[in-house]
């Protein structure tokens, strides 16, 4: 049994409290917010202490691993703060907002020996890891084409909710906080990414960065690559998805969370195909998804086997560098071949202005 402890107690907690009483090897053991009515509306329910102040909560509880669902550019502080605790750390997407906190993160877990998970959720779902398994076999042939494309709707309230939403400084835009799912699926499927070229517009909501996004990209290995990303979907999400084209095969996986099989075609059949449309289609109620469940369960295995996660810091830190260059390619008006130094990207760089009211 896992004793697990929440720092942020915000929109995604929910799910990771769900989710942790449904796994038999994890219970809650404390939750920390800075704002302490959040805190208490998250533990009262459980009857387990809250804290507002996570160093208070680490010295005084036993705890074996923290999830830190806190704004994505504060990811980096305090995966540095508790690192030093010597617990394992799970953290939400994206890992941070610039490469060089990814880059202390990662090294500060090796040099204290904590495991680093990052959320995504999505490689779990059961239709992306049948879609993993063919490209492993090499049912693809030679890759042509892929495409990933988010259609959500996120309006003006979603952002006025929270002042670290729609801002450079903690949140960026479309492209890295809902698609950064999307381009981990696309990376994992189709491999290193050589060079992208993007252009973004921000066009019903009044926010920082871009509420809609496009991208090329060029594949190290010759294949093509398309990002499509929007949160202007009206009124209401429309789809998660991703298509793999390839010499001997196409599969498309839409549904609001990618769960969902659209097509699934090979010119040679496979035993797996056999009940691909009856085990491994599922369309989730919201775009969450059911991969936290999965996913926190293969975090469990992993601490318990003392073996690597699928999504470990270097994973989480793949998605992160190619919006880093998406960004960067933005704002010069070129395309941005990988490995790149940021010079023009101002995710995570700009100062933080709290111009709303709350938090
Ligand atoms: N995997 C997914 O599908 C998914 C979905 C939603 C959000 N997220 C990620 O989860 C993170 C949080 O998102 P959210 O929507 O829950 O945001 P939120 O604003 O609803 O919640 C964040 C919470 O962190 C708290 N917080 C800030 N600083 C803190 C500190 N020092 N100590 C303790 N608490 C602190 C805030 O008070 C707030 O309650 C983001 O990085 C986001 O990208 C992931």
């Amino acid at each position: 049994m896992l004793k697990f402890a929440l720092v942020g107690c915000g929109r995604i907690s929910r799910k990771h409290v769900s989710v942790l009483q449904e796994i038999e090897q994890a219970s809650l053991v404390a939750v920390c917010d800075i704002i302490e009515q959040r805190a208490k509306a998250t533990a009262e329910p459980l009857g387990i202490p809250y804290y507002t102040d996570y160093h208070r909560m680490l010295k005084r509880e036993k705890i074996d691993v923290v999830n830190i669902l806190t704004p994505s550019g504060l990811h980096g502080r305090h995966v540095l703060d508790i690192v030093e605790y010597g617990l394992q750390i799970v953290v939400e997407k994206p890992i941070a907002l610039t490469l060089e906190d990814a880059d202390r993160m990662i090294e500060a877990c090796d040099r204290t020996g904590v495991k680093l998970f990052v959320v995504k959720q999505n490689r779990y779902n059961l239709a992306v890891q049948q879609l993993k398994k063919a490209l492993d076999k090499g049912r693809f042939g030679k890759l042509v084409l892929g495409t990933v494309r988010v259609r959500w709707c996120r309006d003006q309230a979603y952002y006025d909710q929270d002042a670290w939403r729609g801002t450079w400084a903690l949140d960026g835009g479309v492209l890295t906080n809902q698609a950064s799912h999307h381009i981990d699926l696309l990376e994992w499927c189709m491999g290193e990414v050589g060079s992208v070229f993007a252009m973004t517009a921000t066009r019903l909501v009044d926010i920082e960065v871009e509420d809609t996004g496009v991208a090329l990209l060029k594949f190290t290995s010759g294949a093509l690559g398309i990002i499509e990303a929007t949160n202007a979907t009206r009124p209401k999400d429309l789809e998660g998805s991703i298509s793999i084209l390839g010499e001997h095969g196409a599969v498309e996986i839409a549904g609001f969370a990618v769960n969902e099989i659209r097509t699934w075609q090979f010119d040679h059949e496979d035993g797996q195909d056999k009940d691909i449309w009856t085990r491994y289609n599922q369309n989730p109620p919201d775009v969450y998804g059911f991969g936290h469940k999965l996913f926190l369960e293969d975090v469990i295995r992993s601490i318990n086997s003392n073996t690597r996660g699928l999504v470990d810091g270097f994973e989480g830190r793949k998605s992160l560098e190619l919006i880093n260059a998406i960004y960067e390619s933005v704002e010069s008006g070129r395309e941005v071949r990988l490995k790149f130094r940021p010079e023009h990207c101002r995710l995570g760089r700009e100062t933080f202005n709290q111009r709303k009211s709350t938090s």
